[in-house]
This record gives C-alpha cells, structure tokens and sequence, in this order.
C-alpha cells in the first residue's frame, strides 16, 4: 500500500510516500522558519497561506522523487491535530481533495502518534513496547507505547513544553527564533555551574514536567545581570539552563523506564535533535543498560513522513479508519488517549 502523507499543523510543510512493503521512498520539506523569525514566533494565518503555497509543488516533488505517478496512491494520510486550526485545514482540505479525485481513502493522523512512531522509520527501529520521551514546542511527555495504537500517557508538563522554553530562553538571551538550536550551541561555550539554575519537579515523584519557572529563573538572572548581559554570560546562563532541564529530562525518562520496567527509550520531537540531551540521556541509559533509539535528525522536527508511516500503519491495522466520505473535520486541539486501539 503506497500512502501520501501531509504534515502542515504548524510552520513545516512536509510531504512524503511510504510503502508498506519498501518503505519510505521519498519525502520533502518546506521550512517557514525565515518567513516567520522577523515576528519573533509563528504567525498562524502566514503559515496557513504558505501551506496553500507548497502543499502541491511538494507533493509533485515527493511523487517525481519516487518514480511514482499520482495514480499509484492508495491512501492519504494528513495530520488532523492537534495544531493551528488553519495550518491544519490547508493539509485536510489537499489531503480530501486529492484523494475525492483519486477515489482512495483518507485518514486523519494524530501528529504526536507521528512523531511517536517516527523512531520506527529508522533501519534499525525499535521493538515494541517502549517508553517513548516526547519533547517538542508544543509538547513534552513521557508515553508508554505497548504496540500500534497502545499508548498510556506516565506524564507530561503542567506548563511550558521543552522546546518552548528552549525559544524562551533564546528571547531573553537576544537570540531570535527559533532558538532551541541556538540555545544548544552558546551552551557549549558557557562555564558549567556558573549558573546552578532550578530543576523544576525533578524530586516530584511523579513524571510530570514544569518548566516555566526554569525560565523565570533565567529572566531572573538576566535582569540581576541589569539587562546588560555581555557575551561570556549569555554563553553560561545558556549553559546553566540547557544543564537543568536536560538533568529534569533524564532523570524523569530513567524513573520512567524503571516504573514501567521496559528497556527501550525513543526520544522524539524537535529538542529530540538536542545534542546535549542526548549525550545526557545516552550516559544514564549505558550506566543503567538500558537503549536508547532516535528518529533521524531530519524526522526528530516536523515532517510528512512520520504521517505517511503513522497513517499507513493505522490503515493496515484498522482498515475501518479510512474515511471515503471526505466530510474531513480538523482538531486542533486532540488528546492523544482519544485514539487508543485495542490490538
Ligand atoms: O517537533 P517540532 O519540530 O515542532 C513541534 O511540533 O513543536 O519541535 C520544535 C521545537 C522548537 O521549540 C525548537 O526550538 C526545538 O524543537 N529544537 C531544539 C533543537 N532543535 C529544535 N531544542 C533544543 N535543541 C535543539 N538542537
Ligand atoms: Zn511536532
């Protein structure tokens, strides 16, 4: 079954195919981040009309890629939530119209069920059941994968996500957007323990996250430091934060494979691709004799391919998911437990 994935629920335009029998064979993306950084964020009704813009043009190109003409499609699947309301009906609406025209089915895909999965896109993916850490702008929770369709949340943040406070931390630094990565690369530079910065709920005995007071923290500093913050100190409170909040991270992924007694840890989302979580998350998993496994950096942010798979995989499971009606509705807002599948 060849399936045509989109992903547009925020400021990526991702498209690709995924067989079910040869695998992914091609897939394309078209970042708005450029678009986006002069306003300091993502603008929703910019990104819906630069999704209308590359939607199509992507889709030929994933198609062109693969050798495979339109016809070839049997199904497709589009992110349905959760995300920008208007980002995500660009997606549902191409996805419905190709596939009205075509006469194959829909399915609508959850897009932390994506990234969740997209560990599995690798050639060396992981077996059921996981623990999977997903850390993104949007999200950061640990999840308990049993099989396709099996998740069980253990915990998740009561605030800010991960890669939220990443970019809200790169603000106060004056480091533009999106900042995760830059954040990432200043640390490097920065003196360890210079700044000893809160571990938010790190000793809460549960899996549950907070980061926002970890960035308050940092704001604290920065107006201490009167505003004035010269280049070395931005390099330590860079340090001080990417410090803390990987020490959070790790220590709660290991508590979370320790409760459920699994082995495996999948790390998935755009802070997925941070380097010093996963120096951080690698040594406590070695020590432990736990694995670790990650998406590809290209699949770790938003891309169609982990909608392809997830779709794919859903069709396969539960054929009775494909949608012929093509009356497609968005979630913008979509809990993950929704969509729990006995196997
Ligand atoms: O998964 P993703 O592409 O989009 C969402 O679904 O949110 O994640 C984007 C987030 C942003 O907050 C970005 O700053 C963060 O991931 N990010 C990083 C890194 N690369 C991306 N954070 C820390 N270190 C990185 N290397
Ligand atoms: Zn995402």
């Amino acid at each position: 079954m060849l399936v045509l994935g989109i992903e547009s629920s925020c400021d990526e335009t991702g498209l690709a195919l995924y067989d079910t029998e040869a695998g992914l064979l091609s897939h394309a993306l078209h970042s708005q981040i450029a678009m986006h950084r002069e306003y300091g964020g993502v603008v929703p009704e910019l990104a819906s009309r630069d999704h209308i813009r590359r939607a199509l043009p992507l889709a030929e190109e994933v198609l062109a890629q693969a050798g495979k003409p339109l016809s070839a499609v049997d199904a497709i699947a589009y992110t349905q939530g959760p995300g920008l309301a208007g980002a995500l009906l660009v997606g549902a609406s191409v996805a419905n119209a190709l596939a009205f025209a075509l006469d194959r089915p829909v399915v609508g895909v959850h897009h932390l069920e994506g990234h969740l999965l997209s560990p599995l896109l690798a050639p060396d993916a992981p077996d059921f059941p996981f623990v999977a850490l997903l850390v993104s702008g949007g999200h950061t929770q640990l999840m308990e994968v049993r099989a396709f369709g099996q998740y069980a949340m253990l915990g998740e943040t009561l605030d800010d996500a991960a890669g939220e406070a990443f970019d809200k931390t790169a603000k106060l630094l004056g480091l533009g957007y999106p900042g995760g990565p830059a954040v990432s690369r200043l640390a490097d530079f920065g003196t360890p323990g210079r700044y000893d910065l809160p571990r938010p709920m790190k000793h809460s005995g549960n899996l549950d996250f907070s980061f926002s007071g970890l960035k308050t923290a940092v704001l604290t500093q920065v107006r201490n430091l009167g505003g004035n913050v010269c280049e070395q100190e931005k390099a330590d409170l860079a340090r001080g934060f990417v410090d803390a909040i990987v020490d959070v991270l790790v220590a709660k992924s290991m508590a979370a494979l320790k409760q459920t007694g699994m082995k495996t840890l999948v790390v998935a989302g755009g802070v997925g691709a941070n380097a010093q979580l996963r120096a951080g998350l690698n040594e406590a998993a070695r020590r432990r004799g736990y694995r670790v496994h990650y998406p590809d950096l290209a699949f770790c942010t938003d891309n169609g391919a982990m909608i392809a798979f997830a779709g794919a995989m859903r069709l396969k499971h539960w054929p009775d998911e494909a949608d012929s009606e093509y009356a497609y509705t968005v979630r913008p807002r979509w809990d993950l437990a929704d969509i729990v599948r006995s196997v």
